[in-house]
This record gives structure tokens, sequence and C-alpha cells, in this order.
């Protein structure tokens, strides 16, 4: 058996579609990311030719704690800001794709020994339970053969999510008046976005690895991409949010005055000493645990072929934190900009929306890229 290699197909696979019993209406979609700072949505038109457009955005803060880690602590807020963002943006459609991520959540690339596509989807099934790290019974699972790998087996990328996560994101869209139609995994999206901004990357070094990483702020998503498809992934619980409470606590501010003292500086627009200080014992932090999860991902597959590294997330934002990184990995170290490869007509955008979607957006921009089945 001979499948050819189609990255964009492992990463479409990777859905769950939500049975659409009628199957009328618009086929397009908003993404939906509900992070931990806020709900993010972007809806994007797709040309015949198969190019994006951003057509409309909207980001609406999140009041601190209504989410913590995949958890929803206050239902009603999460509610009203995802109404709210979405009157606010205006979108075409109330149909949702949905980004997922966290511990109940996995992306993984399996090694399997072959056959029918049936035999596959036994052995997939077969292997769960040592790759998923909670109740098989009780999750969704979905997965794309890639092809043939170099042992004689097949490649295959599968998607997992627990159900009670699944359900409990799409109360809080349904709650909202909106129709969620698609699960996804803020991984994959991410991937997706990889694919389309650093294609030309991408076909001249075909057999080389890159890392990603979505610096948010309760955590820090982290992939090896390699091959077409997801290698690695693994998330780093180290984020913004521990230099914004560490702020609190030292300076004895509340978490909006701490954000603002982060991101704008003081009065005249610099970073007081104490913040720095912060900011640097955080990096710190954040640097050792990404390179022990390099180091680990190094040793057991022998692969060192980097390419480079790409960065997306608010706090990749952080000072200093591109060129730090670049020091530590030894690589090239880029911002990952979706509008290398999506276009926006510029008098409807404010340069602030823009930058904000380039730092911020990646995932959600990612998800806005699916189509519901025709
Ligand atoms: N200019 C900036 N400099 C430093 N940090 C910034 C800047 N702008 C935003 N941040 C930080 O980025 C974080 C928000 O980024 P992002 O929107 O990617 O996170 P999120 O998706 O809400 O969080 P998560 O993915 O962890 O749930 C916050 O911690 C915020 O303080
Ligand atoms: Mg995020």
């Amino acid at each position: 058996m001979s499948t050819p290699i189609d990255p964009k197909k492992v990463i479409d696979d990777l859905v769950e579609q939500i049975k659409d019993t009628l199957k009328i209406g618009p086929r397009n979609l908003v993404g939906i990311d509900i992070g931990f700072s806020a709900v993010k949505i972007v809806e994007l038109k797709k040309s015949k030719k198969g190019n994006f457009e951003l057509v409309r955005q909207s980001f609406v803060p999140l009041p601190e704690g209504a989410l913590i880690e995949d958890e929803i602590q206050n239902q009603e807020q999460i509610v009203e800001c995802v109404a709210q963002a979405y009157k606010r943006g205006k979108f075409s459609t109330p149909l949702v794709c949905l980004g997922l991520w966290g511990s109940n959540t996995v992306a993984r690339r399996l090694q399997l020994a072959g056959g029918t596509p049936e035999e596959i989807e036994d052995q997939v099934i077969w292997e769960a339970e040592q790759y998923i790290p909670f109740d098989v019974e009780d999750s969704s699972i979905s997965f794309h053969i890639v092809g043939e790998n170099e042992g004689g087996g097949v490649d295959v990328v599968v998607g997992a999510a627990r159900k009670d996560l699944i359900d409990s994101f799409k109360d809080v869209i349904e709650l909202s008046g909106l129709k969620p139609k698609i699960v996804d995994l803020l991984q994959i999206s991410l991937v997706n976005v990889f694919e389309l901004a650093a294609a030309e990357e991408l076909a001249a070094a075909e057999r080389s690895s890159w890392v990603l990483l979505d610096i948010g702020a309760q955590k820090t998503e982290f992939l090896i991409y390699k091959n077409g498809m997801i290698s690695f992934a693994k998330q780093i619980n180290i984020g913004g949010l521990m230099i914004t409470e560490e702020i609190q606590r030292q300076m004895g501010v509340n978490y909006k005055e701490a954000e603002d003292l982060k991101i704008t500086g003081d009065q005249s627009g610099n970073l007081p000493e104490e913040i720095v200080e912060i900011i640097d014992s955080v990096i710190e932090s954040f640097f050792s645990e990404l390179k022990k999860t390099l180091d680990f991902y190094v040793s057991s597959t022998s692969d060192e072929a980097f390419s480079g590294c790409y960065i997306t997330g608010g706090s990749s934002q952080i000072p200093g934190l591109l060129e730090g990184l670049e020091a530590l990995l030894g690589f090239p170290v880029r911002k990952l900009n979706p509008f290398d490869a999506i276009s926006y007509d510029e008098s409807d955008f404010s340069e602030e929306d823009i930058d904000q979607l380039v730092h911020r957006g990646v995932s959600v921009i990612g998800l806005a890229m699916r189509e519901l089945d025709k």
C-alpha cells in the first residue's frame, strides 16, 4: 500500500465533525479560541484559487479566572464574552469551529504495523490506551493515515479529546447563541497556519524539523513539526500570567494593573527595574523547561536536523525573548506571521487589530481556515 503524503489531508481529518443533519445554509465557519486572557473570533474568506482573506475579527478580554487551564470556572462570564465578541464582529455565520487544548486532549504521531484501513483503525483503537492519558471510553478519537514509513509500517496522526471537555465548551458556544460544528485541537490549528505561512521554506527543506511555540498566558504549546506532520507535542505550563501574578504579588497591584505595567510600563513607558527582574526570572524557568523538553525529544528520537523555530502567542512579545531563545536553541527563531500568506483589506482593519492578530490570533486563524464538508 502506498498512500501519497498530503499534509493538508492529515489536518483535515483530525476533526470531529458534529453531525449536521440538514446540511443547508452557509458552509463557512468562524473560528473561536477561548484562551485565558480573551475570547477570539475570526472569519476568513477563501477564494476560488484557495487563497485566504481575513474578513472579520473580534477579541473580547475575559475576566481574570473565568477559565483556568481547560476548566470553565465561570460559564456565565465566558458565554457573555463569546456573545459580545460575536455581536461586535458582525460575522456572517453562526457556525463555529472550536479549538480545544490541554491535558484532556492529545495530538500524536503513531507508527503502526499497517494493513487495510480497517486493520489500521483497529490498531489505532487497540493502542489507544498507551497514548491517551485519560479514559479511552470517554473520549473522541480521530486519525489520519499519513503514509508508509521507512520501517515498512504506516505513520498515523491521531487527535483525541475527552468527551466531557468537548461538551463543556460546546455548551458555552450553544448558550452564546452559536452553533458548534467542528471541534479541532489548537496544536493542529497552529500547524495549519505554519504550513500556510512557511510553505516556501517547508518546500525547500523537506526533511528538516521545526520547533513551534505558542507562548500564551497560562501555557506554552511546544510542537515539533517534521515530515509534514506533528512529530511531538507537549504543553509547558509557563506563560505570561506567571509574570503578571508575580508583579501583582511583589508590587501589590491587581491583575489589570499588573498586565498594564508589564505591557506598557510606567507613565513614561519604561519597564521598572522590579518588573525587568521578574520577567528575567520567569524567562529563565521557561528556558530551562524548554531545554528539558527539547533534550528529551532529541535523546528519544536522535533527531537533530532543526531548520528553525517559529514563535507566536501574546507572550512571544516579551522584550528579549526571541533573542534569548535563539541563543538557547542555536538555530534561527522567527515570529510566525499569518499575514505572510493571508490577505486583508487595509481599510477594514486598524494596524493595532492586525498586530494583535499576528501575535495572539494564530490559533484562531487556523480554526477559521476550516471548512465544513460540502
Ligand atoms: N506586548 C506584550 N508584551 C509582553 N506580554 C504581552 C504583550 N501583549 C500581551 N502579552 C501577554 O500575552 C498573554 C496573552 O497572550 P495570548 O492571547 O496568546 O494568551 P491566551 O491565548 O489568552 O492564553 P492561553 O493560550 O495561555 O490560554 C498575556 O499573558 C499578556 O500579558
Ligand atoms: Mg492561547
